[in-house]
């Protein structure tokens, strides 16, 4: 009989979010228990595939007997900690970087953002049209993605996902400084240029379509983009035998773009570039 190797069980950690006890695995966030409790604590930088970054701080909580607020993708859990998710304090904080991302970034490909700005009462205008962005064009410069830095919040989850965390390839980083940060290949080449090897796993971390797939950003661009009416098919990569996961978007017959569950205990959401953008061949009916 084959063993099935069992996951060590974790003792569990006790406080209370919001007046209310609350009780998740040892090594949990207090964002993890927030979700679990059913709360929406608006994310930005947090990715469930990669380590807390703390860039975005929109996920602010205020954890007693802390000086300065807490960001929860981040914080672990700890015993008898006492968590409040809607102070003022916290509300008016996640306000302030709403407003401040979304006066300089366009947000307009971001899920869920337009919902936190109205909930928050966030005012991006208030800064006057003369707020600082980067006004660049998108950078269409190979077939399969388009980098929109216009829709970029510098999160890191691109350089992350590049870099030691997944892909080890490290063809992205930040460059320049200040209000001039940005994120670019070596010496902002044109991606044809870099180390990139299209793996698009960047694609899939970024959380505003700065990144987007070049199939999208075409069908964006000319209207037909209408994700009610694509379907989504999980299946099994048929190039090697490793057997990754392909999520097969499908809009009109037509695979509009693949993805990874970010679950899959294996690959995480990661692909290499055959199963991320290798799917012409299946539409090839003529
Ligand atoms: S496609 Fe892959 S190799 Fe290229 S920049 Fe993105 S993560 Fe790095
Ligand atoms: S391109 Fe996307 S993933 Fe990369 S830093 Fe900008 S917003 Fe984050
Ligand atoms: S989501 Fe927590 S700091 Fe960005």
């Amino acid at each position: 009989m084959t063993a099935i190797p069992l996951g060590v069980p974790r003792r569990l950690v006790e406080f209370t979010i919001d007046g209310k006890e609350a009780r998740v695995p040892e090594g949990s966030t207090v964002l993890d228990a927030c979700r679990a409790a059913g709360k929406d604590i608006p994310t930005l930088c947090h990715g469930d595939t990669l380590t807390p970054k703390n860039a975005c701080r929109v996920c602010v909580v205020e954890v007693e007997g802390s000086r300065t607020l807490v960001p929860a993708c981040s914080r672990k859990a700890e015993p008898g900690m006492t968590v409040h998710t809607d102070t003022e304090r916290a509300r008016h904080s996640r306000k302030v970087v709403l407003e401040l991302l979304a006066s300089s970034v366009d947000l307009s490909t971001t899920p869920q953002v337009a919902g936190w700005i109205k909930e928050y009462e966030a005012k991006p205008d208030r800064f006057g049209p003369e707020a600082a962005r980067l006004n660049e064009a998108p950078k269409i410069d190979n077939d399969l993605y388009v980098r929109d830095y216009d829709k970029c919040i510098l999160c890191y989850k691109c350089v992350d996902a590049c870099g030691d965390q997944w892909q080890n390839t490290f063809a992205i980083s930040v460059a320049g400084r200040g209000f001039d940060a940005r994120i670019a290949v070596e010496h902002d080449a044109p991606l044809t240029d870099s180390a990139c090897v299209y793996c698009g796993n960047c694609i899939e971390v970024c959380p505003t379509g700065a990144l987007s797939f070049k199939s999208e950003f075409d069908m964006r661009a000319a209207g037909t983009w209408d994700e009610s009416q694509q379907t989504e098919t999980t299946t099994v990569c048929a190039y090697c035998g490793v057997g990754c996961n392909l999520t097969l978007h499908v809009q009109d017959n037509e695979i509009v773009k693949v993805t990874s569950p970010h679950d899959n205990p294996v690959t995480h959401g990661n692909l290499c570039i055959k199963g991320r953008f290798g799917y012409q061949h299946v539409q090839n009916r003529g």
